[in-house]
């Protein structure tokens, strides 16, 4: 299955330029759900986002396009995103798309699920998740955690 994970508050926004990484809050409780559910999967990046984390994150296989190729043996480097998903969805192995916002607009037509995290409260930043509504995602499930909602939608789901 190809899921979206992503973390938002209630304008879409996603992510903050001058913070220590690249995300307008410091949430300890969506770090550890994202944690707990991308360890020891596949999870997939854009260059800008790889660099704002500033290193790969442990026990997960990390894959980060870029159209520019760059040596970093820590990471599956890959130029072509739509080859990448191609590849998951043909071998029908699990990969988690977790941003940024180029990434995400460019695979909302080809993933089944979004996993989004939808914290509370407004914040200040730059960088905003595309508008998804017309995308055929129905919201599956809603899962309350103490700083956010975990809300589940999938493609055509009833
Ligand atoms: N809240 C969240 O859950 C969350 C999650 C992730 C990221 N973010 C935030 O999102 C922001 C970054 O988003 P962004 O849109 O600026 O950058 P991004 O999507 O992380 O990365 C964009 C880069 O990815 C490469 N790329 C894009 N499309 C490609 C394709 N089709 N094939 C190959 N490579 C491709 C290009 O790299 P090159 O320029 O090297 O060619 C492009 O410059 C940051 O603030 C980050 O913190 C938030």
């Amino acid at each position: 299955m190809i899921s979206i994970i992503v973390a938002m508050d209630d304008n879409r926004l996603i992510g903050k330029k001058d913070s220590s990484n690249g995300m307008p809050w410091d949430n300890k409780e969506d770090l550890k759900h994202f944690k707990d559910t991308t360890i020891h999967q596949t999870i997939l990046m854009g260059y800008t986002t790889y660099q704002a984390i500033g290193r790969p994150l442990p026990h997960r296989h990390t894959i980060v396009v870029s159209f520019e190729p760059f040596e970093d043996e820590r990471v599956e480097v890959r130029t072509s995103l739509e080859e990448v998903i191609q590849e998951y969805k043909e071998s029908g192995k699990d990969l988690f798309i977790s941003g940024g916002a180029s990434i995400y607009k460019q695979s909302l037509p080809f993933v089944d699920q979004l996993l989004i995290s939808k914290i509370k409260g407004t914040h200040v930043g730059e960088t905003y998740f595309p508008d998804f509504e017309d995308y055929g995602f129905v919201l599956k499930e809603v899962k309350p955690f103490e700083t956010f909602d975990l809300e589940i939608y999938q493609r055509g789901a009833q």
